[in-house]
């Protein structure tokens, strides 16, 4: 479970959707929009804050609700999520979607309560994060993929997905630090700039993990961009074309946060585990 970051626990009347959130929250996954929140926020303050601290947990539930119906039947159709049954398997559909929807109102409501920030930081995340999920964001990128099935996308048409259905909430995650820290329009640009090329590097190596991974390893299923027919990194630049990029895109990432010095070494911790992890 969570440990600095516990969620205060989501209320909700209906049993069965209760039950559902219980079982989402129970495997948080790597929480590493979190780390990357609490991260930059280090960049400013050496101590932690209630207001990152919210904002934090709330990314996360906005990543697990695109994760729940990014799962669904209608979209990636799979069955495994965080080394368990995916929601609408251990429930049903129904309850997958509506738990997808509270999680997303959940946290957006958990940032406009955070009494710690102040109404204008809380208005500049609320916009930063709505952007980032939104129909300009991971939500317009997941519909480009959907679409993208069996397309052969080229490789432009590829970037610019996965900067939408992934690297924008990790930009917005990268950068609500900064908002969180009152960092000036300077920093929170280089926070930005990171955000990018690490968000891209996170999903590319997503498509590398999906294909030299197991299921077992990845606690989801492996393969899935294959028998789906994605267009991927892998299946555009070949498996070590694919890692060059990655190793690539790290490297633009830490030059954009090179001059924080000693300060960034969390920051650099983290983006060496985005491309360096095993699931
Ligand atoms: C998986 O994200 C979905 C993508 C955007 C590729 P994560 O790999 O961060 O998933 P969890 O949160 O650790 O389960
Ligand atoms: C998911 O991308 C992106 C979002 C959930 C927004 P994928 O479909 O590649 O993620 P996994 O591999 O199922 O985790
Ligand atoms: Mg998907
Ligand atoms: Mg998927
Ligand atoms: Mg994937």
């Amino acid at each position: 479970m969570r440990s600095s970051d516990k969620p205060s626990p989501l209320q909700c009347d209906a049993p069965v959707l209760s039950q559902a959130i219980d079982y989402v929250l129970a495997t948080p996954g790597k929480q590493i929009r979190a780390q990357l929140a609490r991260a930059s926020y280090g960049l400013f303050h050496s101590s932690i804050s209630d207001g990152i601290v919210t904002v934090a947990t709330a990314i996360e539930w906005l990543h697990t609700y695109s994760l729940v119906h990014d799962d669904l039947p209608a979209m990636d159709d799979d069955d495994l999520r965080r080394g368990q049954p995916t929601v609408h398997k251990a429930f049903d559909e129904a309850t997958a979607i509506l738990v997808g929807d509270g999680l997303q109102a959940a946290a957006f409501e958990k940032i406009a309560s955070e009494n710690s920030l102040s109404a204008m930081q809380r208005i500049e995340l609320l916009q930063l994060l709505t952007r980032a999920v939104g129909f300009s964001g991971m939500v317009g990128g997941q519909a480009l993929d959907l679409a993208g099935e069996r397309q052969g996308l080229s490789l432009d048409a590829l970037q610019q997905i996965h900067h939408l259905k992934t690297g924008a909430l990790i930009t917005a995650a990268t950068v609500a630090g900064g908002i969180c820290a009152g960092a000036s329009e300077r920093d929170l640009a280089q926070l930005a700039t990171f955000g990018k090329h690490l968000g891209l590097a996170f999903q590319v190596t997503d498509d590398i993990l999906d294909v030299t991974q197991s299921s077992e390893q990845l606690g989801k299923t492996a393969g899935k961009d294959l028998s789906s027919e994605k267009s991927t990194y892998v299946s555009c630049l070949g498996l070590e074309g694919a890692k060059t990029e990655a190793e690539a895109l790290l490297r633009q990432a830490l030059a954009a946060i090179a001059h924080y010095e000693q300060r960034a070494e969390p920051l650099r911790a983290i983006a060496d585990q985005v491309v360096r992890r095993l699931h």
